[in-house]
């Protein structure tokens, strides 16, 4: 008998190492929902079927394929526009809650604004959302993933306040036709990332290189265009449908070797801050830290006024609170101390910041230049949101690994495994709010600069084939595991 005893107890504890170690017996809440991510430009193709207008990202690889590395577009790429009924699939064959897609401004407003509302884009849509449905999956709706109508960025695009205005007016038309059945609406994914890159500099659409002040404008004009659809959506349809708005940012977590908190709070605000200060901070606005270092450096420059707008007390109001829940979209952290030399392009967000960022060699590398995998990036940044913006509900929108080409993905599962232990770990241990976890992505598909180089997708797709077939990957099987069992498998 109690040598019996002493077996099982043995035997128990031998199981708890092995899950320790590989897996967890640790489940998610019941409440907590699991998805996956895609975005319009990167796996529609389609770029003019059917009266759809272009897009600054149409006109940026058509006019310069010498900006993306294999010299490749979106024209045709995954071909959803014809095959979306494949993705359906494939989402529902991972048993996913919900599938976070985009819509192309430009499939249902070729021009941007209101002068002619093409409905065979509304129509696409419809096809997509009702088989969702049909399959008990959530639409989770992306309004603006990066492809701006080209008949806007005539006039500045996001750099001209007059976005707003068209930004309102494609919301309410995306609220007026799918809002009976979309609960989850993302007006605006990765603010920065775009601003950034495109305003700022030039390798992405629509490639402006106003670096020091095309950036600035451009988020300032995109936070402005978040609230007023969010606005609007509690005005005349929250009643209604009871669905929910908020906004996707992106952020590594910063580390400093000499536990320099003066400077990793900096680069926190000046990445995540930026947009998030004003939305979900309890005193609204752009951190004070953005505020001062820019306005010093734009006087040092002999500016009358500083680079970075201001908000009036208006919009300040307008903006603060905004978010029904806190996107985040997370891939990778960095070391960071601060620059004894000024460091970026003269003027810039980088050289405003002050810091250099650099990795740690044992950290593991995807196909992407600047991704390395550092799970515990995600569980500290997630306790820093919930420290600062004081538990909002958050839902991570995107999380995902690139690799070349192979069906058999063991890093993207060793990513996936590690990231949602620490996503276990913040929840069980932390109290932070999160409520769901995206997978970016859902098929290979058109990674911007880098066009179709870097692999990101659960699916593989078969590019040579006109009929582009879609092949599950090992990850898409772990995916599937994990969410069956509500806990995390084994590797
Ligand atoms: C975030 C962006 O939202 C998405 O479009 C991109 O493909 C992934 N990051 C990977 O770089």
């Amino acid at each position: 008998m109690f040598l019996s005893r002493l077996i099982y107890i043995f035997t128990i504890f031998i199981v708890e190492i092995v899950v320790a170690k590989n897996g967890s017996s640790q489940h998610f809440p019941e409440n907590f929902l699991f998805g996956v991510s895609s975005s319009a430009y990167q796996i529609e193709g389609g770029w003019d079927s059917d009266g759809k207008g272009p897009s600054i990202w149409d006109e940026f690889t058509h006019l310069h394929p010498e900006k993306i590395v294999d010299r490749q577009n979106g024209d045709v790429g995954a071909n959803s526009y014809e095959y979306y009924l494949d993705d359906v699939e494939a989402v529902k064959s991972l048993n996913m809650n919900f599938y976070r897609f985009s819509i192309s401004w430009t499939r249902i407003l070729p021009t941007g604004d209101l002068t002619q509302v093409n409905e065979k884009g509304i129509e696409y849509y419809n096809k997509i959302i009702n088989k969702l449905i049909e399959y008990k999956i959530e639409p989770m709706v992306t309004m603006y993933h990066f492809d701006l109508p080209a008949h806007l960025q005539l006039l500045g695009g996001f750099a001209n306040s007059a976005i707003v205005q068209y930004f309102e007016e494609y919301a309410n038309l995306l609220f007026n036709r799918f809002g009976d059945r979309v609960k989850y609406w993302i007006t605006i994914n990765e603010a920065a990332e775009f601003c950034v890159k495109g305003y700022g500099g030039k390798i992405h659409a629509p490639g402006i290189n106003a670096h020091g002040k095309g950036e600035y404008l451009c988020v300032h004009n995109a936070l402005k265009s978040h609230a007023v659809a969010y606005h609007l959506y509690k005005r005349e349809y929250y009643n209604q449908y009871k669905g929910q708005v908020g906004i996707a940012l992106d952020s590594s977590f910063f580390y400093s070797d000499s536990n320099d908190t003066v400077v990793v709070n900096r680069e926190m605000q000046f990445t995540l801050g930026w947009i998030a200060h004003p939305i979900f901070s309890s005193d609204g606005d752009y951190p004070a830290v953005m505020i001062d270092r820019i306005a010093n450096h734009s006087k040092a420059e002999g500016r009358l006024v500083s680079r970075l707008p201001t908000f009036s007390n208006h919009w300040k109001r307008t903006i603060q609170g905004t978010s029904d829940f806190f996107g985040l979209n997370y891939y990778t952290s960095r070391y960071i101390r601060e620059s004894l030399e000024p460091i970026g392009e003269n003027p810039s967000v980088a050289r405003d910041r002050g810091n250099e960022r650099f990795t740690k060699p044992e950290w593991i590398k995807g196909a992407s230049d600047w991704l390395y995998s550092v799970p515990k990036g995600l569980g500290d940044l997630l306790r820093w949101i919930k420290a600062e913006y004081n538990n909002p509900e958050v839902i991570i929108t995107e999380n995902g690994w690139s690799d070349d080409d192979r069906l058999e993905d063991d890093s993207r599962v060793t990513y996936f495994h590690d990231h949602l232990e620490q996503v276990l770990d913040v929840i069980l241990n932390n109290g932070c709010n999160v409520k769901a976890f995206s997978v970016w992505s859902l098929v290979d598909n058109f990674e911007w600069s880098q066009g179709y180089t870097e692999k990101f997708g659960m699916f593989f797709v078969n590019m040579s084939s006109p009929r582009k077939e879609r092949i599950p990957k090992k990850s898409a099987y772990f995916m599937e595991e994990l969410i069956k069992k509500r806990s995390i498998p084994g590797i």
